[in-house]
């Protein structure tokens, strides 16, 4: 049988939240344990640099990441897992890339022009290169298959953009991959308003959180009265109940949405029940993550052992693509 390949990767600008696990993590393990895909997992740390950073926070994130990931249940029997500057071929191969791609096109993405409006100052070519990069991380190994945030839909236009174009103007035969959505997407803020998001206070649960933590947070979603003819489009009860349906099922969240048409939802009831099924599914991973911690020797055998692996699918497909590009080898 043929396997479909994916290619997925986490930014390293800092230890994962609950909304990248849900969003893009649980997405990444559901694939892994599928026998139907060839599964290469990395951490972006050569997409950190593309914004203003700190160099010793990045040493320290892209390994935190690497941990993230064992702890969820990314295993290196079924995955490739590896570091975006440990394969150099994805930064040749994006170079290659960026002489498909107008300036014009990358200015205009909407990813593009939010990170000048947040650092007006420091749009690199680096920054406008992001999505080129991107494109090479995926197709360097053919991936079909994206598991990733909404919010990275327009990256993969451009992936599937660069190529249509390799292949027209160089006769290649490149995929155009597309994005594996999880049910944990658009998980919404615990403010009420907006995406759970590590830039916004108060809006997310880091996986590291204790039960404690977690009631605390989710007692400072606003809510309403509890009882009503229509349940609120958007706000703290919808985030809530989003929440209930991620980790205790669609069965609680249809008695819930009952409930509130009913005699009423009892909120504290619900936050309760809530915060212990959240920290069920936590508490695992913060026990792996700490086994990791004393056995640092592993955590970097996993990557070395993935760079290898995944540099010997690369280096295949940059030749390739040099040798039509009019850089045949000898
Ligand atoms: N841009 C992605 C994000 O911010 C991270 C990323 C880099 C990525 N390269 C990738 C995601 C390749 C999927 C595939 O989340």
């Amino acid at each position: 049988m043929n396997k479909k390949r994916v290619l997925s990767g986490i930014r390293a600008t800092g230890r994962l939240h609950l909304g990248n696990y849900l969003g893009a993590v649980k997405g990444m393990i559901a694939l892994q344990d599928d026998p139907g895909y060839e599964t290469l997992y990395m951490v972006a740390d050569v997409h950190a640099i593309t914004t203003p950073y700190d160099i010793g926070k990045l040493k320290e994130n892209r390994v935190e990441v690497v941990k993230d990931y064992l702890a969820a249940g990314l295993d290196p029997e079924k995955s490739i897992l590896f570091m975006q500057s440990d394969v150099v071929e994805h930064l040749e191969l994006a170079f290659y890339f960026s002489s498909v791609m107008s300036v014009a096109r990358m200015r205009h993405l909407p990813t593009f022009k939010e990170k000048v409006k947040q650092y007006p100052e420091q749009a690199t070519m680096a920054l406008l290169n992001y999505p080129v990069l991107m494109a090479a991380d995926i197709l360097i190994y053919k991936a079909e298959a994206v598991p990733t945030g909404v919010d990275q839909e327009p990256h993969l236009e451009v992936a599937r953009e660069v190529a249509r174009k390799m292949n027209e103007r160089y006769g290649l035969e490149f995929p155009e991959p597309t994005r594996f959505a999880t049910s944990g997407e658009n998980v919404p803020g615990l403010t009420g308003e907006g995406k759970m998001s590590k830039s916004v206070k108060g809006s997310f649960i880091e996986l590291t959180d204790d039960l404690g933590m977690i009631k605390e947070r989710l007692a400072k979603v606003p809510t309403d009265s509890g009882k009503g003819e229509e349940i609120p489009g958007e706000g703290g009860v919808v985030a809530l109940l989003k929440l209930v349906e991620l980790f205790e099922g669609h069965e609680v969240r249809a008695e819930y949405e009952e409930r509130y048409r009913s005699d009423g939802i009892r909120y504290r009831e619900m936050k309760k029940e809530l915060a212990e099924a959240i920290y069920q599914e936590l508490a695992p991973m913060q026990k792996r993550r700490a086994e990791l911690n004393e056995d640092m020797g592993y955590v970097t055998e996993v990557v070395r052992r993935g760079a290898e692996r995944a540099r010997e699918i690369a280096a295949t497909t940059v030749s390739e693509v040099k040798e039509v590009m009019g850089f045949p080898g000898d």
